[in-house]
């Protein structure tokens, strides 16, 4: 029996939301590691399970590519996935009109790979998840990170309720006798804000079709002053499963002469916020430290040296900006593979990590990791991630390109929601986390890293690739 002090991170309901407390404590690990069930969902006022159906937790994943011609890997993921045989490989190079319709001054077509991580079970699911990304490693934590958790019963996931602010910035004029406490106190009576979504909904037939959809306005607007002469006046909107940016930005913009004519003051910029801490989508594992030891490593040790690897990262804002960009490896791939604007998606997640860490000399919120892991009382290693979600499937690019198209159905069938989607990336940054980590706290990572590079340099001999061209 091996004592240690680890760092536990506890989610207290504080306030109506969720607070985080740190407390270190001296914990026994156990020699051998009984697996109990996870824990109550922490984030129960979110649950709502991704699949129901249910996969058995200690079978291996039925899907695996490694070692296959890409033939046999096309093959192999078209059939699990219902695609037509064919549907996967290069596109035809009639594609390039398609292109021309998504972008400006196109002269052609940028490809990078389409991989796809098998694997991952999420709520009792298992699923694969496609990723485009120029870095080869990257794919190959997703896929051992996921096969790691799966052999511990997979992820448990926590999607995000769809909602996105939007923002109006309001400006006194120099002559005018309205102060800000009054047109705060105006905007934000009940009877003004019923009137101005009633003028939103009858100037923008988008947000009618999305309320009838169930989605649409959300709680009531909130006003904050930020200088005497300048104000912001804020909405939430439900987007379901679209990402939403054109609708919000199309409801500030109806909603900004109103709000004019109301308050006397003058609008100006008319905006959604990137900040989507209202879109967070969570996920949590246990892993046993059994299922952690490989090679001279034993698992309790692997395991405490993770955990001591996320301390690092909360501790530490310079570590935290790593930890959390190998977390955003992958969450970008997949986002760039289903047409997500990953500039939203990368903003919006190290927004939310502001406040996510600890400066260990004051006890203050400050820059930290968006995922950690916690050893428990009984030894087993908790993994948990809280990302935002802002990300949509329907609209453009799943219509008119095909690559996007079938990556959607690779990851969720005929069954894809803008909250599967949320699950699918919560996961894959924390599978990913868990690989990084792991290797940072056992042999590095420069070996795994540079076996994928020595792949390259079949392909490329080193004189040409100093050169950094492929013709
Ligand atoms: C490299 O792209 C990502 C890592 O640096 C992430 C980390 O350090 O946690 C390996």
């Amino acid at each position: 029996m091996q004592r240690i002090t680890v760092c536990v991170r506890q989610i207290l309901p504080h306030a109506g939301a969720i607070a985080r407390a740190v407390a270190c404590k001296t914990i026994s690990l156990p020699s051998s590691s009984g697996i109990p069930d996870l824990r109550q969902p922490l984030f129960s006022h979110q649950v709502r399970p991704y699949s129901t159906s249910k996969t058995d937790s200690t079978a291996p994943p039925r899907l695996s590519l490694r070692g296959d011609s890409i033939a046999v890997r096309q093959q192999k993921v078209e059939a699990a996935s219902g695609l037509k045989t064919g549907s996967l490989g290069m596109p035809d190079p009639a594609f390039v009109d398609v292109l021309d319709k998504l972008g400006e001054n196109v002269v052609g077509g940028f490809i990078l790979p389409a991989s796809v991580a098998p694997g991952f079970v999420i709520d009792g699911k298992e699923i694969s998840i496609p990723m485009s990304t120029e870095e080869p490693s990257v794919v190959a934590a997703a896929s051992f990170g996921a096969k790691l958790i799966a052999k511990n019963g997979g992820f448990k996931t926590y999607p995000a309720e769809p909602i996105i602010i939007g923002q109006i910035q309001l400006i006194r004029p120099e002559a005018s006798p309205c102060t800000p406490e009054l047109v705060m106190e105006k905007l934000q009576s009940d009877d003004i804000e019923r009137f101005l979504k009633a003028h939103a909904l009858g100037e923008v037939a988008k947000l009618r079709s999305m309320t009838d959809r169930g989605g649409g306005f959300r709680d009531g607007f909130s006003v904050r002053k930020l200088t005497p002469r300048m104000l912001v006046l804020e909405f939430r909107l439900d987007v379901r499963d679209a990402m939403g940016a054109n609708l919000v930005n199309m409801v500030a913009e109806a909603l900004a002469p109103k709000v004019r004519e109301l308050t006397e003051w003058d609008t100006n910029f008319r905006i959604l916020s990137n900040n989507a801490s209202q879109r967070i989508t969570r996920a949590t594992v246990m892993l046993s430290p059994a299922s952690l030891a490989f090679g001279k490593w034993n698992g309790d040790i692997v395991a405490k040296n993770i955990a001591l690897g996320s301390e690092f990262a909360l501790h530490d804002e310079n570590r935290a900006v790593t930890h959390n960009k190998g977390i955003m490896n992958g969450i970008s791939a997949l986002g760039l593979s289903t047409g997500q604007d990953t500039r939203a998606l990368e903003s919006a997640a190290h927004f939310h990590a502001r406040h996510l860490g600890i400066n260990p000399e004051t006890g203050e919120k400050r820059y930290g990791p968006l995922a950690t892991w916690t050893l428990n009382s009984e030894g087993n290693l908790i993994g948990e991630i809280e990302v935002p979600t802002p990300v949509g499937v329907v609209g453009r690019l799943p219509v008119a390109h095909p690559g996007v198209a079938t990556n959607l159905r690779i990851l969720s069938g005929d069954n894809i929601t803008s909250e599967n989607l949320s699950s699918a990336m919560a996961a894959l940054g924390l599978a990913m986390n868990l690989s990084a980590l792991r290797a940072l706290g056992t042999e590095g990572i420069s070996a795994g890293h540079m076996a994928q590079h020595d792949r390259f340099k079949q392909v490329v001999p080193p004189s040409e690739s100093s050169k950094g061209s492929l013709k």
